[in-house]
């Protein structure tokens, strides 16, 4: 086994003694996650500047029996990026490679490196006229390496999918320290396996996201966002269909609001909707290079009233107008967290078993968590609601956890939609997943990393001999 001192300076020696983090002071906006709800203790954090370097690091980690937990942005909400607590895991920080090293406008096509910020993306492409289509309220920080390892969704995943479909090629460094490089810029390309889609969403246990390339579409000339309330989540689902027949491809966002997400929004981040009366809301965007969209998104407003569905609703009317209805949805997140603790459940369910899978889940939450209040929100477009539990000191949380996800499973859906696994799910995706779904991961990780060296304990529990303390 390597002394500390051994490890330390090997790395040094590869990316210079300034980018091998090891203080307390140092490593701690690496140890800790996003929620502040994890802390971990890292043997060093190291920060390569290359992808020669990370592979030169990841075969000097194998050599010495050292695990490996890739970190990009740190704005996971799984607690994937965060290493265990016995000081024998090195992070590796990717958050020194952000080069964007071409952008194509004819093809559409960004290539970049995995620890760019996917805002510097977003902004760079628009200066072509051009949009990487994947939108989360923490592009400020996430980077594409974490988007693609989780297999980010978002806010318009209804019109171009998840970053799985927005992502046409990778480089990878494997277990091994060899270089998978798979950088092609192609719509098409079936030629063997399209092992790609391995590492996408595999949040970094099976390779390390060193670059991509991105597919980009061009930029909307027009679009229309509007805040509506709804009489029940039957009358949200109702609209979901009108709106989808109004507005047809072209709407790309269907989001779900409840009135205690405003309520946390309007107290923790002082933003106050226009609209308040009802339980639901709906935040719906259209966004096309055709105009009529204005009409379309009144016309759905009209049928809203004309059923009974829509209670209340604004149509923005300005740029301006449009962002502030935005920040009501993009500010759920951060007003839940200054509120205080909260159990996340990141869930999706086909629409039409819904409403059954809110009336279980919460009857049987109303007995075991009494008083506990439910923030609700999410992507109901996707039929991925986040149904959080802000749960008090005397409730089991490990009991709540297992309520909504047994009801989850009752109704056929996914216990994460779209955050991944990471360190909170693990159990109960063992304990719920298919045995063939867990037969086939573990082959997978027994292939690609034998020796258990990347991100041990998420998605899969390995218990592996490299986490002890050096
Ligand atoms: P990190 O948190 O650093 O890492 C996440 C996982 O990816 C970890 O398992 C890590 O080991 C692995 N990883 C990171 N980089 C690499 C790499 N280069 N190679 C291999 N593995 C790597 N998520 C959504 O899906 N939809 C949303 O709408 C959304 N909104 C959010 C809003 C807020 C306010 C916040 C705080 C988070 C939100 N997220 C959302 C979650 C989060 O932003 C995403 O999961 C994002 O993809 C994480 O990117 P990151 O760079 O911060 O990754
Ligand atoms: C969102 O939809 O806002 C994100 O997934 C973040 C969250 O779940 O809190
Ligand atoms: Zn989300």
């Amino acid at each position: 086994m390597t002394s500390r001192t051994d490890l330390l300076s090997a790395l040094s020696g590869i990316v210079g003694e300034r980018y091998v983090l090891t203080t307390a002071e140092d490593t701690a906006p690496y140890a800790t996650d996003w929620k502040r709800s994890t802390t971990g203790v890292p043997a060093c954090v190291v920060r390569p500047a290359s992808t020669a370097q990370v592979a030169a690091i990841v075969r000097l980690c194998g050599d010495s029996g050292i695990s490996i937990v890739p970190q990009g942005g740190n704005t996971g909400l799984a607690a994937g990026a965060i290493p265990d607590t016995t000081g024998g895991q090195v992070v590796l920080s990717l958050n020194r490679m952000q080069t964007i090293r071409s952008l194509d406008p004819i093809g559409m096509t960004v290539e970049v490196e995995a620890g760019a910020i996917l805002q510097t993306v977003r902004e760079k492409a628009a200066t072509m006229d051009r949009m990487l289509p994947i939108a989360i309220a923490a592009e400020g920080s996430a980077t594409v390496g974490g988007v693609i390892a989780t297999n980010a969704g978002g806010l318009n995943v209804l019109r171009y999918g998840m970053t799985r479909d927005i992502t046409l090629g990778l480089e990878v460094v494997l277990a091994d320290g060899s270089v998978s490089d798979g950088l092609r810029h192609l719509r098409k390309d079936n030629a063997g396996y399209d092992w790609k889609h391995w590492f996408i969403g595999s949040e970094g246990t099976l390779g390390i996201v060193t670059a991509a390339v991105l597919r980009l579409v061009s930029v909307p000339r027009h679009s229309v966002t509007a805040l509506l309330s709804v009489s029940s989540l039957e009358a949200a689902i109702s609209l979901f269909g009108h709106a989808q027949q109004e507005i047809g491809e072209a709407l790309s966002a269907f989001e779900l609001i409840s009135a205690n997400s405003l309520d946390l929004v309007s107290r923790h981040a002082h933003l106050k909707p226009p609209i308040t009366t009802g339980d639901w809301f709906i935040l719906l965007e259209g966004a096309s290079s055709l105009s009529g969209l204005r009409d379309a998104a009144e016309g759905v407003l009209a049928g809203g009233f004309e059923n009974g569905w829509v209670i209340d609703g604004v149509v923005a009317e300005s740029e301006a107008q449009a962002r502030q209805l935005w920040a009501l949805r993009e500010h759920v997140t951060e007003a839940e967290a200054r509120n205080g603790p909260s159990l996340k459940h990141d869930i999706s369910v086909s629409l039409s078993h819904l409403r059954e899978f809110l009336d279980d889940a919460e009857a049987a939450l109303v007995d075991a968590a009494p008083g506990a209040r439910l923030n609700i929100f999410g992507h109901l477009g996707d039929g991925n609601l986040h149904y959080n539990v802000l749960f008090r000191p005397d409730h089991d949380q490990k009991a709540i956890n297992r309520i909504v996800h047994d009801a989850v499973v009752k109704h056929g859906g996914s216990i994460s939609a779209e955050h991944g696994l990471g360190q909170y799910r693990v159990d109960e995706w063992l304990r719920l997943a298919p045995e063939s779904d867990l037969r086939l991961a573990s082959t997978l990780k027994t292939a690609l990393d034998p020796s258990g060296l990347l991100n041990p304990g998420k998605i899969l529990p390995f218990s592996l001999p490299h986490t002890k303390a050096i």
